[in-house]
């Protein structure tokens, strides 16, 4: 493992606002993420790991504080440059966002097209991903024929598609029974080995594989970390 950071945020601050109220979701919080490492992030319902996740991954701006992407500031990217550094990072969303008119293997790579990917190539790809984890069979299906463990893997393997260099995932394994949740985790750590820096959220820290850092929040803060 190198000790580049990919990723890293100073004092960043993402406040909601709801009338007259005002929620601090992330609140002053500071983190490195090492290029190649394995984070978990977790705490209870409201902490902020959806934010977080969404403010490393340029989907949302903060409302003060910085993200930087390899040392530079996100907020000095233009559009262009933004929608490029999005391809360097694949997103696994909570649920799943898979686009239910479109067979699987469409689904894995259809962010490609803008790429100029052609159908056929994509169709390799997908085949590739597919065998990977485990779905050989599974390509022609919509993905309300799947199983959630099975959208699940889809939507990995739609993350990866573009070989990103970052998997950002928000609770991969909620609601599925504890073996999906082992063969998606299986996926997340052979990802990992294969040098990819991944962070994830997760209600059960026991999950994280060995050796990962687990960071704990509560309040958009974070309250203590370890090494599993
Ligand atoms: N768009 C929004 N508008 C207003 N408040 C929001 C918005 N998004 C999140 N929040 C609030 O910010 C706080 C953090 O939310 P977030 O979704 O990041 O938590 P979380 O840790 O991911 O929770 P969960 O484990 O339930 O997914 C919560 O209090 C939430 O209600
Ligand atoms: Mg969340």
């Amino acid at each position: 493992m190198s000790d580049q950071v990919i990723l890293e945020t100073r004092n960043l601050c993402k406040v909601f606002r709801a009338g007259k109220s005002e929620v601090r979701a992330v609140d002053d919080l500071s983190v490195s993420i090492a290029a190649g490492s394995f984070t978990a992030l977790t705490g209870p319902s409201g902490c902020g790991k959806t934010t977080l996740l969404s403010l490393l991954g340029a989907l949302d701006r903060p409302s003060s504080g910085q993200v930087f992407f390899l040392g530079r500031e996100l907020s000095r990217y233009s559009d262009v440059e933004l929608a490029r550094l999005r391809r360097r990072m694949g997103f696994v969303f909570q649920n799943f966002s898979l686009i239910a008119g479109l067979p699987v293997w469409d689904n894995i790579t259809y962010p490609l097209i803008p790429r100029g990917v052609g159908r056929r190539e994509r169709r390799d790809i997908a085949a590739q991903m597919l065998a990977r984890f485990g779905l050989d069979d599974k390509a022609d299906r919509s993905p309300s024929e799947l199983s959630g463990g099975e959208q699940q893997r889809v939507a990995l393997a739609r993350a990866l598609a573009g070989q990103p260099d970052i998997i950002l995932a928000d609770e991969p394994i909620s609601n599925l029974d504890p073996v999906n949740s082992a063969a998606v985790m299986s996926c997340l750590q052979q990802i990992h080995a294969e040098g990819k820096t991944v962070v994830l959220s997760v209600h059960e820290p026991a999950i994280a594989p060995p050796g990962s850092r687990v960071i704990s929040m509560a309040g958009g803060r974070i309250q203590r970390e370890e090494i599993r």
